[in-house]
């Protein structure tokens, strides 16, 4: 049996995807809210969309959404809204992107919905009850060195010192024999990559809480761990951040830990 939040998350992540499906399908203009930080009426839209879900049932919860909502992160009840995740991806046409949309209650994630509405793809956590691709239940893979695992990297849109920290530490994690490095360009999604068991780990020296809000959910529900770069716990806040399968925890930090820009 769902919870209320369960089904509105759900409710909501499918209203904001059929906007950005819309968009995505009939085409759209981008604007720049700064260098290479993309945006468009779809993001803006979609977060509307999501918003007028969750309010419908829940009118006093807090919303805080990358767009349109300034949510207090320390509210009781508390929503958490990328309603385009991969907006570059969605500006150059490549479907994968998501809509990310999670529940807090005093500052602890209760459920979360990762969807990618052009390949109508379902990723979901509640608390306690575990991680589901498609309904059905997923675990982190079991690889116990950095040689058996491909690694998941996002940059943010910092293009000099965080960029080149970041690229640092790709060379040592090259250098450590992983098996390849993947930038798919949607933080959301690459958490859950980690969660379906197909990285063994996932890092990003600079994400929002809307960003991964609901991925470190389905991360922890599959049987993995996630922290921030230096293995501290992941604030509800602008933060590094690594996940992992568990036993990879370690081994990243050894790597990343001294390239992460304090
Ligand atoms: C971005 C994506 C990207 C990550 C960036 C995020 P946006 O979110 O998740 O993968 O590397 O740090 O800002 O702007 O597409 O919602
Ligand atoms: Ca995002
Ligand atoms: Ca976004």
């Amino acid at each position: 049996m769902l919870t209320p939040e369960q089904n509105i998350a759900e409710e909501a992540a499918r209203a904001g995807g059929a906007v950005a499906a819309r968009y995505f399908r009939e085409g759209v203009a981008m604007r720049t809210k700064d260098i290479a930080n993309l945006v468009s009426d779809a993001d803006v839209e979609a977060e509307h969309a999501i918003a007028a879900v969750i309010r419908k049932t829940f009118p006093s919860h807090a919303i805080l959404g990358e767009e349109a909502h300034e949510g207090d992160t320390t509210a009781e009840h508390l929503w958490i809204v990328d309603p385009i995740d991969g907006t570059t991806n969605f500006a150059h046409q490549i479907p994968h992107f998501a809509v990310s949309v999670a529940y807090y209650h005093h500052g602890v994630a209760q459920c979360g919905v990762i969807y990618n509405p052009i390949r109508e793809e379902w990723h979901s956590a509640a608390k306690g009850q575990g991680a589901f691709h498609d309904g059905r239940k997923v675990q982190v893979d079991d690889a116990t060195r950095l040689d058996q695992s491909v690694v998941g990297v996002g940059f943010y849109y910092d293009r000099d010192a965080m960029m080149q920290a970041t690229l640092e530490a790709i060379g040592d994690l090259k250098r450590r024999q992983i098996h390849g490095i993947r930038r798919f360009g949607t933080a959301s999604l690459d958490l859950c990559m980690v969660g379906l068991g197909r990285f063994g780990a996932y890092f990003e020296f600079q994400l929002s809480p809307w960003d991964f809000a609901a991925g470190r959910l389905f991360v922890e529900e599959a049987g993995g761990k996630v922290t921030d770069a230096l293995g501290n716990p992941l604030p509800l806040a602008r933060s590094s951040i690594l996940a992992t399968n568990g036993p990879l925890h370690e081994p990243m930090l050894d790597v990343i830990r001294s390239r992460c820009p304090q």
